[in-house]
């Protein structure tokens, strides 16, 4: 068994948020390897380049867009641009997203918005415009919010990560079910602990440790797990899902 899941997304555009590392970077790659045509969007644009230059080595189709998720009219130029060169968006990955570990009695108003404004407001700023452009032109799509095992659970230090990822699985059903009848399915991907960027120095740590021992599976997860759920989520093959939240995390919340 190779565990690769088989899908031809030839002639669908897409964007992903947050491609110039991480989760982001890895799906922009799995959908150009896929066939997509992919709009990657971030703040570090020389990032995005290079991204684009290994998507064009293996004759995948790429290009980068700046992006800030806070930012309306950063959002509004990024799908625009994304449409006009690539063609009609037809699949978006809300990945764009920080991580900040600060007791609560000590987050300050700013930390708190820096986060809900990336994670929450970008998702909905990104999720609105395309949305817009997929019900003007009529085709549907299908939207993928990355969420997180924390917006499904709580942990210490880090309230309003929670709660930004705990807003996004909701957003994420109530754009599915207003926007069905536009045939736009919306999910979420929540995965557990994946090393990066994001969480590196403390996944390495004693306290990586410690949550390892809480995972059955016994390892945390690899960018290569997450392909088969977006794969799945963005195809054909998962026409009647929309509104749903894919959990994938070796167990990790199913433990007592
Ligand atoms: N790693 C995990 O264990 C894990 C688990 C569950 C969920 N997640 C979620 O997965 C997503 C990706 O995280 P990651 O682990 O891959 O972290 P990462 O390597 O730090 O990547 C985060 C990405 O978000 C982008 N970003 C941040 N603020 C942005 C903004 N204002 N506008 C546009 N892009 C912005 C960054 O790009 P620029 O700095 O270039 O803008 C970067 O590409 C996040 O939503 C995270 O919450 C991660």
């Amino acid at each position: 068994m190779s565990g690769r899941l088989s899908v031809d997304l030839t002639g669908h555009a897409a964007v992903v948020t947050g491609a110039s590392s991480g989760i982001g970077r890895h799906m922009a790659l799995t959908l150009a390897r896929a066939g997509a045509k992919v709009a990657v969007a971030a703040r570090r644009v020389e990032a995005l380049q290079e991204l684009v230059a290994e998507i064009a080595a293996f004759d995948g189709r790429a290009m980068a867009v700046a992006l800030d998720v806070t930012d309306a009219d950063s959002v509004r130029n990024c799908i625009d641009t994304a449409e006009t060169e690539l063609g009609a968006l037809s699949i978006v990955v809300n990945n764009a997203g920080v991580a900040g570990r600060q007791v609560a009695l000590e987050t300050d108003e700013a930390d708190w918005d820096r986060v809900i404004d990336t994670n929450l407001k970008g998702v909905w700023l990104v999720a609105q415009e395309a949305g817009r452009h997929m019900v003007r032109l009529g085709h549907g799509g299908t939207i993928v919010n990355i969420a997180s095992i924390l917006g499904l659970v709580g942990a210490s230090e880090v309230a309003s990560y929670c709660a930004s990822k705990a807003a996004v699985v909701n957003l994420t059903r109530a754009l599915a079910v207003e926007w069905a009848p536009h045939e736009i399915r919306v999910n979420a991907i929540a995965p557990g602990y994946v090393v990066t960027d994001l969480n590196r120095q403390f996944l390495e740590g004693p306290g990586g440790a410690a949550i390892l021992k809480r995972v059955p599976q016994r390892r945390f997860g690899s960018l290569e797990d997450l392909d088969g759920p977006l794969l799945l989520l963005v195809s054909e093959s998962a026409r009647y899902i929309t509104g749903s939240v894919l959990v994938v995390d070796g167990g990790h919340t199913a433990v007592l």
